[in-house]
């Protein structure tokens, strides 16, 4: 199992979204089983991004968790109920730690090939809890069209994640738009490698994300 980071320096740039529409396309066009790990346990929005307006389906069995299939991805997020009173979590100042402890250690994914996890908004406690807990294969950072801003800021986030050992695969400038853009050359800037455009759209489709699709099981897979 492959597990990927989706991350970025603040918030709204997009992290959910590309995570949500990546982890479909994988499994629409490539076949891949890919699980998501919903990381923002104050406000998580994968459910909502895919869509899933349900919170009733995901089970805890043997003091498992048993992700939720939604449109073919399984689904670990505390949008669902049965995050409302797990037996194993106790509720207290370190409640995101717990949180994301459980969603490392104590999950049943089955047999998939990719986990995405989707960051909260900022570095926060929960992202030093998956890198503390999972042994993470790379991380995609997501930035904000082509701006000076997106890229000091994934700069930051990139040297954080060097600290850490972890491998940063490469970035995805997504709401790009003449909105979004400082004419800089991010690869140049980064030293890194950009995995996709997504353009400023209001309505995204999955087949935008097939390439990026494409390009992680190249660099993933070898
Ligand atoms: N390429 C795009 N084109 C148009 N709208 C987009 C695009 N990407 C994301 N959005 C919209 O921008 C908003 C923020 O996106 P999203 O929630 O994915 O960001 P995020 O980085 O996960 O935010 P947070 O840090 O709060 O978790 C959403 O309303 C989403 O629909
Ligand atoms: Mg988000």
């Amino acid at each position: 199992m492959y597990k990927i980071l989706f991350t970025s320096s603040k918030g709204g740039v997009g992290k959910t979204t590309v995570t949500v529409f990546t982890a479909l396309a994988l499994n629409r066009y490539y076949n891949r089983k890919v699980g998501i790990l919903d990381a923002d346990v104050t406000d998580p929005d994968v459910p909502r991004v895919l869509g899933d307006r349900d919170r009733s389906g995901l089970q805890v069995k043997d003091f498992k968790l048993i992700p939720k299939i939604v449109r073919g991805v399984r689904v670990i997020s505390m949008y669902y109920e049965v995050m409302d009173d797990v037996p194993f979590i106790i509720y207290g100042k370190d409640r995101a730690e717990r949180f994301i402890r459980a969603f490392c250690k104590d999950v049943d994914w089955g047999d998939i090939d990719y986990l995405f996890i989707d960051s909260p908004p900022t570095t926060t406690d929960e992202i030093m809890g998956i890198l503390q807990h999972l042994d993470i294969d790379g991380a995609i950072l997501i930035l904000q069209g082509n701006t000076k801003q997106s890229i000091a800021g994934a700069k930051k986030v990139y040297s954080t994640l060097k600290y850490f050992n972890k491998k940063v695969l490469g970035f995805v400038c997504n709401m790009s738009s003449i909105f979004f853009n400082d004419n800089v050359d991010p690869e140049k800037e980064l030293g890194l490698k950009k995995l996709a455009d997504i353009p400023l759209e209001r309505k995204l489709r999955i087949d935008m994300f097939r390439d990026l699709a494409k390009k992680i099981i190249e660099i993933v897979e070898g």
